[in-house]
């Protein structure tokens, strides 16, 4: 974590700051710079999108809405013989790219000891810490490379999605309260009362409160994460949504043949991703379902969810949700 006082911290205030301030006075026009006034690293110029006026978090609502760019937990895995960094941030993924990148550190090493991607996922026992780093100034120093020609990607997560998905996980069908009360924000089950008490908890970090427990990790927006704050302009983003792992790899093959990776090494990834049993577990997709309708249908949550992860939403590119002049009932079928 960097200190208060550090550089990054500084530079991530800035940033946000006038993030804002350029979101501010363009009227909801959006046309983010961040390059002006911070840091020739971060600007959005490299985004695959335009950002389209939507009226939200500014004016007054501004001051309500969680700022971006803010530094927080940051884990990288690399792959220095085809320079390819990779920031995974949702739990899950952050598995499987693990195994990946483990597997692309050290084929040779990985094949001979007959070990297999997915049982990998499960043990990271192979490649530790030995690839990966914490910042990208540490992988230059780790590696003794220049970072500035590697492929950085960041896996990123529809925030509804990632929000929900992991309230479920946690607190509905794990339901880690259990063993100890003091997490799902001692809210249990209710996704109403864990928005409001994880929002709060947002505040005071953005505020320089010092918290890091495991809701936060789980829940803080994304642009928190990655060292965006100050290498946001180097990464290309690869969106993730449930039940498209398919489409996901597909591009993320894509990404790894334009570095040269082989197509067997692609081939060996993708069989052994394919053979193992089914991991992504299909328990938790009706609650899923259940309460990402209870969400989408309820504008004082969704008010929540946009004051949290406005940013998130903006910076990579996904629509921000349709908010219903009232309360909807939801029929469960
Ligand atoms: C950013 O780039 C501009 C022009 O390329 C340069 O004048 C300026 O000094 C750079 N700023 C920083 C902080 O590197
Ligand atoms: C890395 O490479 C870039 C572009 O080639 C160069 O501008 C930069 O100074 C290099 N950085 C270091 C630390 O050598
Ligand atoms: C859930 O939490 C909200 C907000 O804290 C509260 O108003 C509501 O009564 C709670 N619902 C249940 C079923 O406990
Ligand atoms: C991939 O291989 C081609 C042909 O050998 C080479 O021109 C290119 O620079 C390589 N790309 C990377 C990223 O190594
Ligand atoms: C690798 O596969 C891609 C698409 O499947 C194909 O276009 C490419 O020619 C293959 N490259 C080699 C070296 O076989
Ligand atoms: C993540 O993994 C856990 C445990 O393996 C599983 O219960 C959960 O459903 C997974 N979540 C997603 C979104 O795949």
């Amino acid at each position: 974590m960097a200190s208060i006082r550090s550089p990054k911290f500084i530079l991530a205030f800035v940033a946000g700051f006038a993030l804002l301030v350029i979101l501010n006075h363009n009227g909801g026009n959006i046309n983010i710079d961040l390059a002006s006034g911070t840091s020739n690293e971060t600007d959005t110029s490299n985004l695959p999108y335009k950002f389209e006026k939507n009226g939200r978090c500014q004016g007054d609502e501004r001051h309500r809405c969680i700022p971006p760019l803010h530094v927080f937990e940051k884990r990288f895995r690399a792959a220095p013989k085809y320079k390819i960094n990779v920031c995974a941030i949702e739990k899950n993924l952050s598995t499987i790219m693990t195994a990946i990148m483990c597997f692309l550190f050290d084929e040779k090493k990985f094949s001979d000891k007959n070990r297999n991607l997915n049982e990998e996922m499960f043990h990271q026992r192979f490649c530790r810490t030995r690839n990966e780093a914490t910042s990208i100034d540490h992988l230059e120093r780790k590696f003794k490379t220049n970072a500035t020609d590697w492929l950085h990607l960041a896996i990123v997560r529809e925030p509804i999605e990632r929000f929900v998905s992991g309230f479920v996980d946690k607190c509905v069908i794990e339901q880690v309260w259990i063993e100890n009360g003091k997490l799902c924000n001692m809210c249990r089950k209710n996704i109403t009362c864990f928005a409001e008490r994880q929002y709060k908890r947002m505040v005071i970090h953005s505020n320089g409160g010092k918290l890091n427990n495991f809701d936060d990790r789980h829940f803080f927006p994304q642009s928190w994460r990655c060292d965006f704050s100050a290498h946001f302009r180097r990464f290309t983003f690869l969106q993730y949504k449930n039940e498209h792992t398919e489409p996901f790899l597909q591009t993320l093959y894509t990404h790894l043949e334009s570095r040269n990776v082989s197509n067997s090494t692609i081939e060996i990834i993708n069989k052994q991703l394919h053979d193992g049993k089914t991991r992504h577990a299909t328990v938790g997709l009706s609650e899923r379902d259940i309460y990402e309708r209870q969400v989408r249908s309820d504008p004082y949550i969704l008010q929540y969810i946009i004051w949290m992860y406005y940013y998130d939403f903006v910076l990579f590119g996904f629509p921000l949700p349709e908010v219903p002049a009232q309360k909807v009932q939801i029929k469960i079928v």
